[in-house]
């Protein structure tokens, strides 16, 4: 069995994760609070702010000088224990002796207990500010896809050829929407973010996908379909807020209405976690963003710095075009949302099956297809396989005849990589080795400039 990533590897990007990462999106909290905090208008609120300011810039101490992780502080929550427990058989372990995993949501997850112990801050989501900024600066994608959604949505009349191609297109769009996470991408410009998210990035990035069973997934859903099964269900744990949820939506449109599945459940998480991932507030204020697309991205937009985008009458038609169609769904039962604590626990997926309410319900969907890199890393366990080991061997309990079938769409932004062809990754590492000609490094898959599209039929 491979061993997890620990934070304290120098070679891997736990170590710049943890020692050079963290202390930024630390010190960025502390901001977003500290902005937050109201004065003598609201006594309370302005307390328990200082208190919650106070306690990330201990945590950020204690993280920087490598101190013990300490147990979590008791929000009322049942997964308290569960962390606290682990933390317990790991004895007294230092930030830096633990794994990159359990360490990384130990952090979102110690965070979250400064603000849910608070009666003025119990929902406030101290990354929201930058999720909305990068939410608004995606309109051009937005807008590219919007105008182009109701013919890839009419009931289809397209060749087979036509029709994988649509499919493929649709899943590359949804895959590429990953490579935009605020925790890692916190230095890019809009222009850089738009330039990441546009058709001509989508064609240029197809041979930077390193193992793509798109076609398999292709298969199984069209045999489904004229197989006349009643009920074909597709589930998406989510990853990403803003631009990625919103080609996540597209992505459950368009398998909606052209009848590849007939239902499709969204898993968001329950606190705020790695910076941008899905709430579901994230999702209601994409929907309201959709429904009226020229408050959200013009009147409210207040940031000085963006080129102010203009949205002229057919643009904002086609918004909510799109925002119609999505909401019908909604109404109709079809597209819906369901949380689940376990998606903000420490563990990796291969404990899924001892969830057994949770588990059973993924289990009757057809497919479940986990968004991004840190669902791709709880696939895996985060740890070292050899990159030629195949994907089902490093789902375990997920693997083979689990009941599940699973499908990672993942831009790489982690060490850990299984499925390669053998040579790519010594191929790869021989391209990025810096100027010492160090290739102990896997940085070539630190970016989301690198993808996986990886299958396991579960059911088979
Ligand atoms: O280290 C970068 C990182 O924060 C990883 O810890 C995490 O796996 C990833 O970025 C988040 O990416 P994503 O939003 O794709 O899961
Ligand atoms: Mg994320």
């Amino acid at each position: 069995m491979a061993e997890p990533y620990r934070n304290s590897d120098q070679n891997s990007f736990a170590f710049t994760s943890a020692t050079k990462r963290w202390p930024i999106i630390i010190t960025q909290a502390i901001d977003a609070v500290f902005r937050a905090i109201p004065g003598p208008s609201d006594e309370l609120k302005t307390k328990e702010g200082r208190k919650i300011v106070e306690d990330l810039a201990k945590l950020k101490y204690e993280l920087q000088h490598n101190r013990v992780l300490s147990p979590l502080r008791d929000d009322g929550l049942p997964d308290i224990a569960h962390y606290n427990d682990a933390l317990a058989a790991l004895g007294e372990p230092r930030w830096l002796e633990v794994s990159w995993l359990f360490s990384e949501c130990y952090l979102y997850r110690r965070i979250a207990t400064y603000f849910k112990t608070t009666t003025a801050w119990n929902t406030f989501d101290v990354f929201l500010s930058s999720k909305l900024t990068t939410l608004r600066s995606s309109l051009p994608a937005i807008l590219e896809l919007a105008h182009r959604y109701s013919s890839i949505t009419k009931q289809s009349t397209f060749t087979d050829d036509a029709s994988s191609l649509l499919f493929d297109e649709i899943f590359l769009i949804c895959l590429w929407g990953n490579a935009t996470d605020l925790s890692l991408l916190t230095t890019l410009t809009y222009d850089e973010i738009q330039s990441l998210q546009g058709s001509h990035a989508r064609k240029e990035s197809e041979k930077n996908i390193l193992s793509n069973d798109l076609d398999k997934i292709y298969d199984l859903l069209t045999s489904l379909k004229s197989s006349g099964q009643q009920e074909r269900r597709v589930d998406i744990v989510l990853d990403n807020s803003g631009f990625e949820l919103f080609v996540d939506l597209y992505l459950a449109g368009y398998l909606l209405s052209q009848g590849l599945a007939t239902n499709i459940v969204l898993h968001p998480k329950n606190h705020p976690w790695f910076v941008s991932d899905v709430l579901p507030s994230d999702f209601a204020i994409l929907l309201n963003a959709l429904q009226d697309p020229v408050d959200f991205f013009i009147t409210k937009n207040e940031n000085e710095h963006e080129i102010k985008h203009e949205l002229k009458t057919e643009d904002a038609e086609a918004i909510k075009g799109l925002f119609a169609s999505l909401a019908t769904f909604h109404a109709e039962g079809k597209l819906s949302i369901r949380t689940n604590k376990y998606w903000t626990l420490q563990d990796p997926f291969w404990t899924l099956p001892e969830h057994t309410e949770l588990w059973e319900d993924l289990k009757s969907s057809e497919l479940v297809i986990y968004k991004g890199d840190l669902n791709y890393r709880k696939l895996t366990g985060d740890a070292a396989w050899p990159p030629t080991t195949p994907f089902d061997k490093a789902l375990q309990t997920l693997g083979k005849g689990s009941g599940c079938r699973t499908l990672a769409l993942r831009t790489c932004k982690a060490d850990v990589v299984v499925g390669l062809d053998e040579g790519v990754d010594e191929r790869l590492r021989q391209e990025y080795k810096d100027n010492t000609n160090d290739q102990s490094k896997r940085s070539w898959a630190w970016h989301g400039k690198y993808a996986v599209m990886q299958y396991c039929d579960g059911k088979a």
